[in-house]
């Protein structure tokens, strides 16, 4: 079984994109929805939600995970490899696949993310590796808003702010370095226009779980959410987006 793990409903972006490709794999799905936004935790708070979270799916029986949140793979003061006897090749996280997609490309690139990501330099330390500079922006109030339902309106009021001052070149490719922003990418083109290229990593990490998965990862096609808080939000986009699928959605709380 695969465990997706995600503060809230940002990794729903990410199972619907592994759906793409691994359809008939079993998936159990934990959203902290309890102590979403992440984005804005400390390093400590981070690392033990996060052991706690993949303890609680490896309890459900997930063998192969997707650490489906980049403030997690940003903050980790341990290595899930050490801290839940995982082999290299039962995890995947979001931050290899993202930069590996733009080895080769020479378009400016712009990263979109938390705080807790853009702080931490995990993304600009990955890109300098495969010699490439990136520009940060944070947007601390975002992931907190999708999260809990805000409107339209008010998700393009916090990317205009979060961009006012910025210059992005022509053809720049901007990165959502955060898994709920691709919820509201209509918002982000609405914004920034139709001379920005919107790279949702999700299919990254989906082709990644592709090869790394199969074909051990076939199942039955089931998905169970656990939430460890009640949300109405996170249970209208599962419906959104999964309008075919049968799903469970367990409440911790
Ligand atoms: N969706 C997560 C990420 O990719 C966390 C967002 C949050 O909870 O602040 O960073």
């Amino acid at each position: 079984m695969i465990g997706i793990f995600d503060s809230g409903m940002g990794g729903l972006t990410v199972l619907s994109a592994i759906r793409e490709v691994l359809p008939s794999s079993d998936v159990v799905y934990f959203g902290d929805t309890l102590n979403a936004p992440y984005g804005v935790r400390s390093r400590e708070d981070l690392t033990k939600l996060t052991v706690e979270g993949l303890q609680l799916l490896q309890k459900r029986g997930a063998n192969n995970i997707v650490s489906a949140c980049n403030s997690v793979s940003a903050s980790l003061a341990v290595s899930l490899f050490d801290a839940l006897s995982l082999a290299p090749q039962q995890l995947i996280e979001m931050v290899g696949p993202t930069v590996a997609y733009f080895k080769g490309s020479a378009a400016p690139l712009v990263l979109c993310a938390t705080p807790a990501t853009i702080q931490s330099g995990i993304y600009q330390n990955a890109f300098r590796m495969i010699g490439r500079d990136v520009q940060g922006v944070a947007i601390e109030p975002l992931a907190g808003a999708i999260e809990n339902g805000a409107t339209a309106e008010e998700i393009e009021a916090i990317i205009a702010a979060a961009f006012k001052g910025t210059v992005l070149e022509p053809g720049s490719i901007l990165i959502l370095a955060c898994t709920h922003y691709p919820i509201v990418i209509s918002a982000f083109r609405k914004v920034l226009g139709s001379d920005v290229t919107i790279f949702d990593p999700a299919f990254a990490v989906a082709e990644r779980a592709e090869k790394q998965f199969w074909p051990q990862e076939v199942g039955d096609g089931r998905t169970t959410f656990i939430l460890s808080k009640d949300s109405e939000p996170f249970r209208a986009l599962a419906a959104k987006l999964f309008p075919n699928t049968k799903f469970e959605v367990e409440v911790l709380q």
